[in-house]
């Protein structure tokens, strides 16, 4: 399983933000926003384009237009506060939804909500969400576009614990992972460590 480590600067800065206890729910959303941006950036650099003719007002030439854009899915709730501004770097892209919560006790996610294209046979697929804890939210939602036709899913976080990777690695399903770092392990109910909390609770408050 290929996993990108988006490692620069600007990545390390915001993610900072988020993970500072400090940061209040407007300033941690906007560090988001800004992230994904990076994130996405990154994770679209290999998408294929296709050309057709153009004219500048002084010349001919070729354009370039994506020839495959993604379907973005959001995992909610956390996932939202990805969804707008991967839209924006990516305004060609279709969105579809998943909503899960995990469960505190069990750590199994439990789904209340999804909203997808039937058939995603050739379409690539970025599935957004800030957290890549146990690996479970993930895995469901890979499974649900697997039964869909998707063989070329991304997973878009914001940060990664090694058992999720672990876990999505077992898993056998097509997915890569873009993320802005590999924290340590996770604790024993289930947060990554150092982490950032829960990006649901610190973008939208505690349910
Ligand atoms: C968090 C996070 C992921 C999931 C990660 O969501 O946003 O979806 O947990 O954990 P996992 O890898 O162990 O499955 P949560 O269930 O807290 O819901 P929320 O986004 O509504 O806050």
């Amino acid at each position: 399983m290929d996993v990108l480590l988006v490692d620069h600067p600007l990545t390390k800065a915001r993610l900072s933000i988020m993970r500072d206890s400090r940061t209040d729910n407007a300033s941690f959303r906007h560090a988001l926003h800004e992230l994904t941006t990076m994130l996405v950036y990154e994770a679209m650099r290999e998408a294929p384009l296709r050309t057709e003719p153009i004219s500048t007002p002084v010349a001919d030439t070729e354009a370039y237009r994506l020839a495959d854009p993604p379907l973005l899915v959001p995992v909610l709730r956390a996932g939202l506060g990805m969804a707008d501004q991967a839209h924006r770097l990516v305004p060609e892209a279709l969105m579809g939804f998943v909503g899960l919560a995990r469960d505190e006790e069990t750590l199994q996610p439990t789904p209340y909500m999804q909203s997808l294209p039937p058939d995603l046979t050739g379409r690539p697929v970025f599935v957004l969400d800030p957290m890549l804890a146990t690996g479970g939210s993930m895995e469901y939602t890979i499974r649900l576009l697997a039964e869909r036709g998707a063989t070329d899913v991304t997973a878009v976080c914001a940060l990664a614990a090694p058992e999720g990777l672990d876990r999505l690695r077992e898993s056998g399903l097509p997915v890569r992972v873009v993320t802005a770092a590999v924290d340590d392990n996770l604790n024993d109910v289930g947060f990554i460590l150092p982490g950032l909390g829960d990006a649901g609770d610190r973008q939208y408050g505690a349910r």
